[in-house]
């Protein structure tokens, strides 16, 4: 069911929001070649407490999943999708890290990704970064009444395939609230002027994933969590937390 929030409602979120914009910030500035991802989780796992929240990801379950997650950040390195569980790999010079972070304030959840260099990154790694956040963007200015669900997934998909990357297949953004996944689904694929009508108060997850080899394909390693591309091309992930206004939308998750 979808569910549209309230004045208070969005104000909890901005401020769990803000959380994990804050979160997001430090873990970038933290992954230089040399941090292992373990270190870049427990900072995160830090800074969320110390700012009074709880994390969305530690413990959650999704029914998909075999198991709950271990981490309060998502660590996706080059040619892993999303959902990449901290362990003890090390960065390198030259790997492109996708950081997903969620938390709560008094049950309201907030939910975004940004995609960071390790140290020097190739042209064509900042390209598949930047045309992430750039469709990231282009979703976001659709999500604003009187337009429909398709037009965001359409302005999404538009920048991805305009670029030449692929997508990954059947994977996108979801309602935010009292649960980090609510409804509607948000496909990073759509057509214009379809799907739900877009209302103040929905809150939307806006989430693209892009492909460097042009291919959509991916599949889901043995720990039941991380989704890496088949061909072992490379990925990035921009995500934010997007409140519908009559003013437009609102970006949640910002510092
Ligand atoms: N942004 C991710 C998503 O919406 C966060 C989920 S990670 C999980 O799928 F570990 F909490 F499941
Ligand atoms: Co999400």
């Amino acid at each position: 069911m979808v569910t549209l929030k309230t004045e208070n409602e969005l104000a909890t979120m901005r401020e769990a929001g803000r959380v994990v914009a804050r979160t997001l910030a430090a873990v970038a500035d933290a992954a230089r070649p040399g941090t292992t991802l373990l270190e870049l989780d427990t900072l995160a796992a830090d800074l969320i407490a110390s700012l009074g929240a709880g994390s969305s990801f530690r413990g959650y379950r999704p029914a998909w999943a075999p198991t709950p997650y271990p981490g309060v950040l998502c660590l996706s390195v080059n040619d892993v999708v999303v959902h990449g569980i901290p362990d003890g790999r090390v960065l390198r010079e030259g790997d492109l890290l996708s950081v997903d972070c969620g938390a709560y304030v008094d049950g309201l959840h907030g939910d975004a990704a940004v995609t960071v260099a390790v140290g020097a990154v190739d042209e064509a790694a900042e390209r598949l970064s930047r045309t992430t956040a750039e469709a990231l963007a282009a979703g976001i200015a659709q999500a604003r009444p009187g337009n429909r669900l398709g037009d965001i997934s359409h302005a999404v998909q538009r920048v991805a395939r305009a670029a030449g990357y692929g997508q990954a297949d059947g994977m996108g953004g979801h309602g935010i609230g009292w649960k980090m996944h609510e409804a509607p689904d948000v496909p990073n694929e759509g057509r214009p002027g379809r799907g739900m009508p877009l209302r103040a108060g929905l809150v939307l997850a806006i989430e693209p994933m892009l492909i460097e080899g042009g291919g959509d394909d991916h599949r889901t390693l043995d720990d039941g969590w991380t989704v890496a591309t088949l061909d072992g091309s490379r990925a990035a992930h921009w995500e934010h937390t997007v409140a519908i206004t009559e003013a437009g939308p609102v970006i949640l998750t910002l510092p």
